[in-house]
């Protein structure tokens, strides 16, 4: 079933339930407003004519006099009025009607005959109308000496009472249908932003990433269209991220590709006692495929890291012997590049707990990107201290540095500041991984023109 049926037929029975109660109510109310009124003024002059009675005529004699007390009854009532014998005879009748001896067999007249009210509707059955009568006792010192009735068509009361609840329920009728009018507006209104979603849902799923789900109002479905374009542009920036990364990893593979088919190729083709030209070509054969295997092996190492398949192999690490190591180790191309790489560890640093291969690779990472991008006569500083609960290792270059929008992004999988500089983007998110599973964190700031400063926190 549809929302928008499903919200409408709930909104439906809850006003026709509603509508139904009142409606019930009201007409009850109406009814026995109506029947009690007509009830009222029969009693109030049944009353009346029982106590002229008692006041002024008790010393006469009923039958006698009854023409003359019907007279004196009926002269401000516009109901039928009736003088009973106490054996149930009709002395008298406004309307007319033949005598009957007979009367005690209403129920109002036998209870008047016991000098109490008595009350009573039901249908007459001379002329099969709905009546009501009121009998009232005629004393004389406190015995009952006759009856005075009051009887009433209620065929107009009925008619009236019909009327009048004839209109609640027209009105009742008017109010459900203006309400299930509105309630299939108001539900379009929501029914027609979740079908827009869904549509807009359903292109995304078939892979059409540049639709985008239109958003109405400010509220749960708003959100949801938020969510549903935010989702799509980041699988677009993705999609966007990968075709970058294949294309520069495809340029990082064929470069080194390049110069080793090149150099087989001469090499071939050189005299075999020049060892010289064969030593050079060897040596450049070896550091592309040294450059190769980097790239194959930091591919790796993503993809392991991404699925969260990594392992640390925790053992004491010398911080000092290190950042030593490396910094010996990354000497010589400084010395080429003619960059001057400062390494100051002193021993005063603790040994922590940590992956040395990683730690070492993370450090590698961080100095091989300020070597990049540092242009020759800048400077390199690594130096490290240890605080009460954390050691930091800093990594700073006075080389090019990163724009403010970049800065944001560096640690994102194959992010490059310039896609067409080389490397494949992942150094620093794959470095951001390992530290992370050290439970450290890696800071970066940079300043373009002036350099970056990178910070590694580990904890001791
Ligand atoms: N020291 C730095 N100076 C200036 N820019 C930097 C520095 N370190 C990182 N960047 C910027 O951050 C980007 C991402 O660095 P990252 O190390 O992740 O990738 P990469 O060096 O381009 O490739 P890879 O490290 O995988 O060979 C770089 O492309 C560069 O734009
Ligand atoms: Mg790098």
């Amino acid at each position: 079933m549809s929302i928008q049926k499903r919200l409408v037929g709930s909104y439906f029975v809850v006003i026709l339930i509603t509508v139904s109660i009142l409606e019930f109510l009201l007409i009850v109310l109406v009814n026995y407003y109506y029947f009690h009124n007509v009830e009222r003024i029969l009693m109030n002059q049944a009353e009346l004519s029982a106590s002229f009675f008692h006041q002024y005529a008790a010393d006469e004699d009923v039958e006698k006099q009854s023409e003359r007390l019907l007279n004196g009854f009926s002269h401000n009532s516009a109901a039928q009025v009736q003088i009973i014998s106490l054996n149930g005879q009709l002395l008298q009748d406004s309307t007319g009607l033949p005598a009957s001896d007979r009367m005690n067999e209403y129920p109002d007249v036998q209870e008047a005959c016991n000098g109490k009210i008595g009350i009573w509707k039901g249908t007459e059955p001379t002329t099969k109308e709905a009546v009501l009568a009121v009998s009232y006792p005629l004393q004389t010192n406190h015995t009952t000496v006759g009856v005075v009735r009051f009887v009433t068509s209620l065929t107009e009361t009925a008619k009236t009472v019909n009327q009048v609840s004839a209109i609640f329920i027209a009105v009742g009728l008017f109010v459900i249908a203006i309400v299930a009018v509105l309630g299939i507006v108001l539900s379009r209104t929501i029914t027609s932003s979740i079908t827009e979603l869904k549509s807009a849902a359903e292109k995304m799923a078939e892979g059409d990433f540049s639709v985008r789900a239109n958003k109405r109002y400010e509220d749960e479905l708003g959100a949801l269209a938020d969510t549903l374009n935010t989702m799509a542009a980041k699988i677009l920036q993705n999609e966007q991220l990968k075709n970058d990364f294949i294309s520069s990893v495809s340029h990082e593979l064929r470069t080194p590709l390049t110069s080793i088919k090149g150099w087989v190729v001469t090499l071939s083709a050189t005299e075999e006692n020049d060892r010289h030209m064969l030593k050079d070509g060897l040596e450049i054969i070896e550091t592309e495929t040294d450059r190769l295997t980097r790239l194959v092996d930091e591919l790796l190492d993503f993809a392991k890291l991404d699925n969260g398949r990594i392992a640390l192999w925790l053992t004491p690490v010398h911080l000092q012997g290190l950042l030593q190591h490396i910094g010996k180790q990354l000497a010589p191309r400084a010395a080429r590049q003619r960059i001057s790489l400062e390494v100051h560890a002193d021993d005063s640093l603790p040994v922590i707990q940590a992956d040395e291969n990683r730690l070492k690779q993370v450090l590698i990472n961080l100095i091989d990107n300020s070597l990049k991008f540092t242009g020759p006569q800048g400077s390199i500083k690594v130096y490290a201290h240890s605080e009460l609960h954390q050691v930091i290792i800093t990594v700073e270059d006075t080389g090019s540095g990163i724009d403010e929008q970049d800065l944001a992004n560096v640690f994102q999988k194959f992010y490059k500041g310039n896609i067409h500089a080389a490397g494949s983007g992942l150094g620093l998110s794959i470095s951001e991984q390992i530290i992370k599973l050290h439970h450290g964190q890696v800071k970066i700031s940079s300043k373009v023109g002036r350099g970056t400063k990178v910070e590694i926190y580990l904890p001791r």
